[in-house]
């Protein structure tokens, strides 16, 4: 764990410890929950815990779960609040937050029925402030909170209070707030089924525990965690108020924590190591703030905004600005393989051998085309041996309708062809008939999964020829952790790592490109990247393996520092073009409810990120090209 310094201290206004990872953070957690059990056992009380939902305190509920079962902790004697709830959905609807923290904990516990208590989302609208005052009214008689889990939203919130919520507020009814419902709108199969109100604790009610944890991990979280942190508290970021709070405090992986003041401008807040890596982002982060290309940086730029120290030590700013431009420059290239015959001692991939067997994973299909669909032109063109690796089948993220699309082609063509009963048409005809029954926000059969993954296979295909890969170049492993899991519920055993063990040991690549080392733990694209990992670690004392470089791409959602980019390929307009061409046939995966503000559609998304980044190395006094994709080397062996 990491213990901030006196003066990170001072600019975080909020305890916050950095876990090395989310497991960490939960298993700390739950044994500290065991031990207030216990002692309030002891003493003959009650303990009294706030509950959240979502992905972020699933590993704790599971680490509460094996307390119970190994070790015989009894939560006979718990109370529970949880937060909130969807306004509108009954307990049994498959996303109600009732359901879901009985899935996930209350089920697997001794805890009675009667000490658990959920905001009741079908409350008739007339009843709802009655019911809110009496959920107050329940919190107390109980003796109130001892602790509250809380999560957070992308816009700040804890529970559903959305900005814009006081700090006095208590249980009510609450409309949510778009970029919350965007990030709903996979669980409830398009953005139109996300409820738009719900009934959650106010911040006052939560700021009234005796004490409070808020959990965050994974990248996406970073920025909403560094301003909660850092910024004087605001309605517009109602996680700030913990601020005010003698007992509440963070607790975040190291992802969570990359944009924390401490963590990504650590020379602002005390002395410093230059190492080469804190050159490089120092003077990055200089160039950006004062907007001036590197080579423009003068020694007052350095000494007015805290880098005297790496004045005296490196300076003067002139040999200091021309060692991280050429580092910089060094990034760049046009040979995400290798440039074969050349001097490759300044390039960020080896020039032999040539061509490179390159294995590219993706974890659901389409993520490689979003996110290195330029470069995985340029390997195939240079000559590369490359095979992209889907890793799951992605079958969880097609609707319905597209599905039914399909069912209906194989319809058509069976009819057309008079093949109507051959078994594939069988097959097709059976999906139909299960789709067609199926309720609203049902899990799908085993069978509709098989052909939506099926059809996401084809799109797979389209896409990866437009980057010129041809069929026997894609490969899609179906890890079975996918098929037999649900989104928040993926357990990965020994199978799945063997299958990517398998796959690496069969095709031997010279390159590794894999996605997602800093994702939220429980989402698909992490689980993906954890396989791998572990596949690194297994494979790193054959030969071959030795050299292998693994270089890490980004998702949509989330950009690189340019400090933190080892290879960038830059494209022109007309490659551009062709990757967002690519990009479109994976037309399932459309925004399904598109508006006219704001970008929400997965290639509109990329080309932003590729455009923006050029736009960025155009600022440091790079050259300017229209876009650029960007990598980082990662090294399996310190990981
Ligand atoms: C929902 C819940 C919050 C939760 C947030 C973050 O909006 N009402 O309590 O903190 O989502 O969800 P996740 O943990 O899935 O990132």
């Amino acid at each position: 764990m990491n213990a901030p310094s006196l003066e990170s201290q001072q600019r975080e206004r909020i305890p916050t410890t950095v876990c090395a990872s989310a497991d960490e953070a939960c298993t700390q957690l739950a044994a500290e929950i065991a031990e207030l059990i216990h002692r309030n056992e002891q003493a003959g009380r009650n303990t009294v815990l706030g509950l959240a939902t979502g992905s972020t305190p699933v590993r704790l509920y599971r680490e509460l779960i094996r307390l119970h079962r190994e070790t015989g902790l009894s939560f006979k004697r718990v109370i529970t609040f949880n937060l909130d709830e969807y306004y509108g959905l009954p307990r049994t609807h498959p996303e109600s937050y009732w359901r879901f923290m009985h899935e996930q904990l209350f089920s697997h516990l001794d805890i009675p029925a009667e000490n658990v208590n959920v905001p009741d989302g079908s409350v008739a609208r007339s009843d709802v402030f009655a019911w809110c005052r009496s959920y107050e009214e329940r919190i107390r008689a109980a003796g109130g909170l001892d602790l509250q889990i809380l999560g957070i939203g992308r816009t700040g919130h804890i529970g559903f209070n959305e900005p814009g919520s006081t700090r006095e507020s208590r249980t009510r009814l609450v409309t949510l707030d778009g970029l919350t419902r965007r990030d709903a709108a996979r669980d409830f199969l398009g953005e139109a089924n996300v409820p738009r109100h719900a009934i959650t604790m106010g911040v006052g009610t939560i700021l009234d525990a005796r004490s409070i944890v808020l959990l965050a991990w994974g990248e996406a979280k970073a920025a909403i965690i560094a301003q909660a942190v850092e910024q004087p508290p605001t309605e517009a970021l109602p996680a700030s108020f913990l601020q005010g709070h003698p007992r509440a405090r963070f607790l975040i992986d190291r992802a969570a924590a990359s944009a924390l003041t401490r963590v990504r401008y650590p020379w602002l807040v005390g002395s410093i190591e230059w190492t080469a890596p804190r050159v490089r982002q120092s003077v990055v982060w200089l160039s950006q703030h004062v907007k001036k290309p590197v080579l423009k940086l003068l020694d007052e730029d350095y000494s007015e905004h805290g880098m005297a120290d790496l004045l005296t030590e490196r300076g003067p700013a002139y040999g200091l600005n021309i060692d991280v431009f050429n580092e910089l420059q060094h990034t760049i290239t046009g040979w995400p393989g290798g440039k074969p015959n050349a001097d490759d001692s300044h390039r960020p991939e080896r020039a032999s051998p040539h061509p490179k067997r390159v294995v590219v994973f993706s974890p659901e299909p389409s993520h490689a085309v979003l996110g290195m669909g330029g470069t995985l032109r340029r390997l195939v063109d240079q000559g590369h041996d490359v095979t992209v690796i889907c890793q799951t089948s992605g079958s969880l993220a097609l609707p319905d309708e597209e599905a039914l699309l399909a069912v209906d082609l194989v319809g058509e063509l069976s009819g057309a062809f008079e093949l109507s009963g051959g078994p594939a048409a069988g097959f097709a005809a059976d999906v139909g008939r299960q789709l067609r029954a199926k309720a609203a926000f049902a899990g799908d059969t085993p069978e509709i999964r098989r052909l939506k993954g099926l059809v996401r296979r084809c799109e797979e295909r389209a896409a990866l020829a437009a980057c010129g890969l041809g069929r026997e170049r894609v490969r899609f492993a179906d890890l079975a952790f996918y098929e037999r899991g649900r989104y928040r519920q993926f357990r990965p055993d020994a199978t799945d790592a063997a299958a990517v063990v398998a796959i690496l040991r069969e095709l031997r690549p010279h390159q590794i490109f894999a996605t997602g080392d800093r994702d939220d733990p429980s989402s698909i694209t992490a689980v993906c990247f954890d396989l791998i990992r572990r596949a690194c670690a297994e494979l790193q004392d054959e030969a071959w393996f030795a050299a292998c470089r693994v270089w890490l791409y980004r998702g949509v959602e989330t950009a690189w520092d340019a400090a933190e980019i080892d290879m960038a390929v830059p494209f022109s307009p007309r490659e551009l073009e062709q990757k967002t061409q690519a990009i479109f046939h994976h037309q399932s995966q459309r925004s399904q409810t598109p508006v006219a503000a704001g970008l929400r559609e997965p290639w509109q998304q990329a080309e932003q990120h590729n455009r923006g980044l050029a736009s960025v190395y155009d600022a440091l006094g790079l050259a300017n090209y229209e876009a650029i994709e960007a990598f980082q080397r990662w090294r399996p062996a310190s990981a």
